[in-house]
């Protein structure tokens, strides 16, 4: 019996042996006919070009790299990521480096002329690929923000002219949702606020506002007021949380399956995408229902359903209209809520800063500030410059090759030489590590500093390019760029002429908090003393 049971196993065994081999055997064979195929491709653009292979970052496990996976789930557990992965440049020296991991191999850089390659000079050799496609399709649809090619290129000058209008239009936009913001703060000069989770409440509001032509008014007391009419509010609760929902797949957290969820993440989210394509297809139905009425009033230049209008008078593919409005939605709201948060945390441990910004604002006029009166504060601009640069609030971002091509730098030991890319490989930067290069923004490159941006006496301040992409460049650059500044800017100008002090209540160091967008993981925990007390 015993000897039976061991023929059974040993014999059983071996065919599941034979079975690896044979099915592996194809995977070898494409393998081996790749790795020659690629040399002697690589060899002709050597021979061509001058190309060489990057630093390969060492990996314990050369198959599937799962040593430096293991490593970014680490990072990100304990909130060190970005800079985790800035310390594999300064350790080795060098400013590109190869990464072999499980799936199609990175070549991750701090290089502004690789980015400029990839973005602008060979953008038709890059695209967004399939990850962003999959991981953010099932929720947005099919939108500027997942597509790539004609379709990308459709959704780009279908939203072109909304967000130019968005630049002409009037600043009473902000003034009602950032008093809603000054009213929700405590005035006794002594109370702790976490101005962060408000900030993420005000931008929601404004972007809803913005792009549906009605505010979820989370922040308003009068959610009925007359001047932005708002969405009904147990509608607005159900759909804040199916959306802020779908982004916690993005969150990475410490469990048991957490590791995978870098590999896979939630699938059972229909009900939440339900709610939040009836929300918004309830709200395009109604702007659809006063177009007549729209047309006739979009001469008086009110601000009112001019972007959701303009859509709809573009056309009429309500998928498109959802998916395009959902993308602009995640693109715009945290980011900005990131931004102000970051912005706001400074201030709030950096007297002289805020007192210079103070003095800023003392010559403002007392009414609604304009948007030229906006653009003049030099100091805000090179404030909200500052915080981009070192807390970029999209912090790195990639692109998959669409065929075999080349990175102008990286490749060789002084990494000068062209790099060979092939297709399917991703290019990977990182903003927060290029962004504090010394080389390019001096020894002081770490220190939070404004000034760095403004004119000196004895010349000009800093001049940057490819440098420095808050924004990214190039024909995808951020399309509500000019949107998300002013909405910053405003905000914080209106809320510094309210309050003439700022105190920390917080001694931690910032942190990153790493979902789609980062922020600080402390908040922005502050008493504010309001004027005149
Ligand atoms: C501080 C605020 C913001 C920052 C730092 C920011 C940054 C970025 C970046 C880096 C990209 C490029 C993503 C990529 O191609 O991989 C992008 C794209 C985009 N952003 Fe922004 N963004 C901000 C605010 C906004 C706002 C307020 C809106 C709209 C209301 C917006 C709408 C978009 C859209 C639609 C795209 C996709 C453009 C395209 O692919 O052609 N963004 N943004
Ligand atoms: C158009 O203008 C009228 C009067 O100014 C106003 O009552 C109405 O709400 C406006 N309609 C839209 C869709 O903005
Ligand atoms: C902020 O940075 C941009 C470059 O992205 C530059 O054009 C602008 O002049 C800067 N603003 C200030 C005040 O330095």
């Amino acid at each position: 019996m015993a000897l039976r049971n061991r023929m059974t196993v040993s014999f059983s065994w071996k065919s599941i042996l034979k079975t690896l081999v044979i099915a592996l055997l194809p995977y070898i064979l494409y393998r081996t006919y790749e790795y020659i195929i690629l040399r002697s491709r690589r060899r002709r653009c050597a021979a061509s070009k001058g190309c060489q292979p990057p630093f390969h970052l060492p990996i314990r496990d050369p198959f599937f790299g799962l040593d430096f996976i293991w490593g970014i789930y680490r990072s990100l557990i304990k909130h060190t990521s970005l800079e985790d992965m800035r310390q594999h440049y300064i350790q080795h020296g060098v400013n590109t480096i190869m990464i072999n991991q499980i799936g199609p191999s990175a070549v991750s850089t701090i290089e502004p002329e690789n980015v400029k390659c990839v973005l602008s000079t060979n953008f038709h050799d890059w695209e967004i690929g399939p990850i962003r496609k999959k991981g953010l399709g099932w929720f947005l649809g099919d939108g500027i923000f997942t597509s790539d090619g004609a379709a990308w290129h459709r959704s780009r000058e279908l939203l072109r002219p909304s967000f130019a209008r968005a630049q002409i239009s009037d600043p009473e936009l902000f003034e009602g949702h950032a008093r809603s913001l000054v009213e929700a703060l405590p005035k006794d000069g002594t109370t702790m606020v976490d101005l962060q989770p408000l900030f993420f409440q005000a931008s929601l509001d404004i972007a809803t506002d913005f792009l549906f032509g009605r505010s979820t008014n989370t922040l308003s007391k009068q959610p009925e007021r007359e001047a932005a009419p708002g969405l009904n509010g147990v509608e607005v609760k159900k759909f804040i949380e199916a959306w802020d929902g779908v982004q916690e797949a993005f969150q990475p957290k410490e469990s048991t399956f957490g590791f995978l969820s870098l590999f896979f993440f939630d699938w059972f989210q229909g009900p939440k995408v339900r709610t939040i394509n009836e929300f918004v297809d309830g709200i395009v139905e109604q702007a659809n229902k006063d177009r007549p009425e729209a047309q006739q009033n979009s001469s008086d230049r009110s601000h009112k359903y001019v972007f959701l209008q303009e859509l709809l008078e573009r056309t009429q593919d309500r998928k498109q209209i959802r998916a395009e409005l959902l993308s602009s939605l995640l693109a715009g709201r945290d980011t900005t809520a990131s931004l102000l948060s970051n912005v706001w945390f400074e201030l709030s441990r950096r007297p002289a800063i805020w007192s210079k910004l103070q003095d800023e604002v003392s010559i403002m006029s007392s009414g609604r500030p304009t948007f030229e009166e906006i653009k003049s504060m030099k100091y805000l601009q090179a404030i909200l410059n500052e915080s981009l640069r070192l807390y970029p609030v999209v912090p790195d971002n990639a692109r998959i090759a669409a065929r075999d091509t080349i990175l102008p730098v990286g490749g060789g030991p002084l990494g000068t030489a062209p790099i060979f890319v092939k297709k399917g490989e991703i290019a990977h930067w990182s903003l927060w590590a290029m962004h504090r290069r010394k080389e390019i923004y001096g020894e002081d490159a770490e220190e939070f500093k404004p000034e760095r941006w403004l004119d000196k006496a004895d010349g000009k301040g800093l001049r940057v390019g490819w440098e420095y992409l808050p924004f990214n460049g190039g024909p995808r650059i951020c399309i509500g760029q000019q949107f998300a500044l002013m909405e910053v800017a405003w905000v914080t100008a209106w809320m510094a002429r309210e309050f003439e002090g700022i105190e920390s209540r917080d001694d931690e160091p910032w942190r990153e908090k790493v979902a789609l967008t980062c922020t600080g993981l402390g908040g922005c925990k502050v008493v504010l003393i309001p004027r005149g007390q």
